[in-house]
């Protein structure tokens, strides 16, 4: 069992490998997927710190690379960047950029695999499949590079994507990670507390963003850290944001929009529910809802407190309403 999941890490070691030459050493690749990441912004360096990839537009050009390696077909298969059909094997990444996932200590994990274009009908991102490596509710893509400065700056920041973290990185934000290709999860959110308490979500400024970053919240809070969030104009994330941003302009628009989850939530529904009574009732639900799931009663207190003076109401009934909500304290 332990050499079989050796043998899995060993195989995508050597895919990662393959990826990044392929990239860097082929025509195809440097024409193709060097170019892709150039137009995008990343450096050389970046793309190395990355260990960013191509895959040829070819049906098995890596199957057969690795088999002639002497890798096993068993493991290209398990870790599923083999696909066996009835008479032949194909590879599952053909045609991509690649993003190779590290775990907390660097082993290769999986890939996410990125069309060139922008073409609306295949899908954007192929990943990985689940597999005895790689459990996608327990990894954060960049964790391996992020790991020291969440620790150092006792901060982590959470986005979308690969290339928003990869962005970020590059221009000299590097506490940051994604929950990619999975909605955030508590393993996830556990990874990230063993090196800070204090998350800020940056998520796409699209309906999708939004609706991530409140069900965010609430497992941040459970987890008993403090979540703050900073959202980013409509139609962009934090990669194309920092692609256009300064350094300096970066960090003061980070700072400056990173707001608390209370006056988050405030902010969202202010413009349509203040003069609204009854969505500024369900809004006020939904803020004393959120600040339920905070296991620290002395926090909880301190929200309400809060609450209660941005939405302009007593805090003896916010007190009642929590009080209903986390019947385990009364
Ligand atoms: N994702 C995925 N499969 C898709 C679309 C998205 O796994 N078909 C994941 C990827 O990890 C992606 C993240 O969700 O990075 C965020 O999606 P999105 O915002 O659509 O992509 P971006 O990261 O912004 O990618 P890009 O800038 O390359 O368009
Ligand atoms: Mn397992
Ligand atoms: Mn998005
Ligand atoms: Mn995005
Ligand atoms: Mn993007």
């Amino acid at each position: 069992q332990a050499n079989e999941k050796e043998s899995m890490y060993l195989v995508s070691e050597f895919a990662q490998k393959y990826f990044h030459n392929t990239l860097l050493t082929t025509d195809e690749g440097r024409a193709i997927g060097y170019s892709y990441f150039k137009e995008r912004g990343f450096s050389g360096d970046t793309i190395n710190k990355f260990g960013l990839g191509y895959s040829p537009e070819q049906w098995d050009a890596f199957t057969k690379e690795a088999l002639g390696k002497g890798y096993k077909l068993e493991y290209l298969e398990k870790t599923g960047l083999t696909i066996s059909g009835e008479n032949r094997q194909t590879d599952r990444f053909r045609g991509r950029v690649m993003f190779p996932i590290q775990s907390m200590s660097g082993r290769v994990l999986g890939f996410g695999g990125r069309i060139l274009g922008n073409d609306k009908k295949a899908a954007k991102y192929l990943n990985s499949p689940e597999s005895d490596i790689y459990h996608k509710s327990k990894v954060l893509y960049g964790i391996y590079h992020a790991k020291q400065a969440i620790a150092k700056k006792d901060n982590c920041y959470l986005v979308e994507g690969y290339t928003d973290v990869i962005q970020l990185h590059q221009a000299g934000i590097e506490n940051v990670v994604a929950s990619s290709g999975t909605a955030l999860t508590p393993d996830q959110i556990r990874l990230i507390n063993r090196l800070t308490k204090n998350i800020t979500v940056l998520f796409d400024g699209d309906a999708a963003g939004l609706r991530a970053a409140i069900r965010g919240i609430d497992l941040i809070l459970e987890e008993g850290m403090n979540v703050k969030v900073c959202t980013f104009p409509e139609g962009e994330d934090p990669d194309s944001f920092a692609k256009k941003s300064s350094y300096d302009a970066l960090v003061a628009y980070l700072e400056g929009e990173a707001k608390d989850f209370i006056q988050f939530k405030a902010s969202l529904l202010m413009d349509e529910a203040k003069n609204d009574p009854v969505k500024k009732a369900g809004l006020i639900r939904d803020m004393v809802t959120s600040i339920s799931k905070i296991p620290d009663r002395i926090q909880r207190e301190i929200y309400i407190q809060e609450c209660a003076r941005i939405m302009d109401i007593s805090e003896q009934v916010l007190a009642s309403t929590l009080a209903q909500l986390v019947q385990k304290d009364i």
